[in-house]
């Protein structure tokens, strides 16, 4: 008889069972080994490998630089920590938007090379040619609708979307569009809790909101927005469970003064 206790997988059934039986789904976002243990065992429904680590990682100012290769490397790094949730990956900025092929060999790429379990697309009708070549290929597919980062050169601000009508109809029909393309799920980002609301009602997948109010099936935040560590994000729909920044400077700060006046290392921290 086995000693180690099996955990149960998330898989996209189960996300979309929560939603027949009124369960909230919790996602977050991991890049590396060490945080996607953390946030793992925390035990959120769903680790996001998200294209946000062109920010929060690499330092870039939009998403649209990282490439697929990084997104890979990202991807291989959560999925070998991860013991029990489901792990999408972010298809990154011209990695599906050229044509359907290329969508389906930058999918096979990640679920090939990383392991992960799913993968995430931005965009609704005029994607829906290669979100459905995905799926048929046997990837499940996660939408994203309303705020869609990569496409902020066309927006010009990170502001929330669809508050004028044809923009809400717009996303109330991509979703319909998601929904019957066989999507498992669907991200809202910034757009009004009562269009969030009317959307997550008219479909029978769950809907992660994130800045889109409390009506959606589950929530997604950045983990570094969410413990801290992005310093000035703040924005309405965050809400900040640590200040790691400050804790983790102060700690620096005291590493330094330890190593400066002789402190450190002590004769225990030594051979
Ligand atoms: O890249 C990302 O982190 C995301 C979430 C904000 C949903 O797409």
């Amino acid at each position: 008889m086995s000693v180690h206790k099996e955990v149960k997988r998330i898989t996209t059934n189960t996300i979309q069972e929560m939603k027949q039986k009124c369960e909230k789904i919790a996602m977050l976002t991991s890049y590396d080994y060490s945080m996607a243990t953390i946030v793992d065992e925390g035990g959120v429904d769903v680790i996001l490998v998200g294209d946000s680590a062109s920010n929060v990682m690499a330092g870039h100012e939009t998403t649209l630089p990282i490439t697929l290769d990084q997104m890979i490397y990202h991807a291989q790094s959560v999925v070998r920590a991860v013991k029990r949730a489901l792990v999408v990956v972010d298809l990154p900025f011209g990695s599906y938007q050229g044509n359907s092929k290329e969508a389906l060999n930058s999918a096979i790429r990640i679920m090939k090379e990383s392991g992960a379990h799913a993968v995430k697309l931005e965009g609704g009708l005029e994607i829906r040619e290669s979100i459905e070549r995905i799926i048929t290929a046997g990837i499940p597919v996660m939408g994203h609708l309303g705020l869609t980062p990569q496409s902020i050169y066309k927006f010009g601000t990170y502001t929330v979307r669809a508050k004028e009508e044809a923009e809400a109809e717009k996303l109330k029909q991509d979703i319909m569009v998601l929904q019957d393309a066989g999507c498992f799920s669907v991200v809202l980002e910034k757009i009004p809790a009562i269009l969030a609301k009317e959307a997550t009602d008219s479909i029978k997948i769950p809907t992660i909101g994130i800045g889109a109010g409390p009506h959606c099936d589950g929530q997604v935040l950045v983990i570094n927005d969410m413990i801290g560590l992005t310093k000035g994000f703040k924005p309405r729909f965050l809400r900040q469970y640590l200040n790691l920044f400050d804790q983790i400077n102060g700690a620096v700060q005291s590493y330094v003064q330890d190593v400066k006046r002789g402190d450190f290392p002590n004769e225990k921290e030594q051979y």
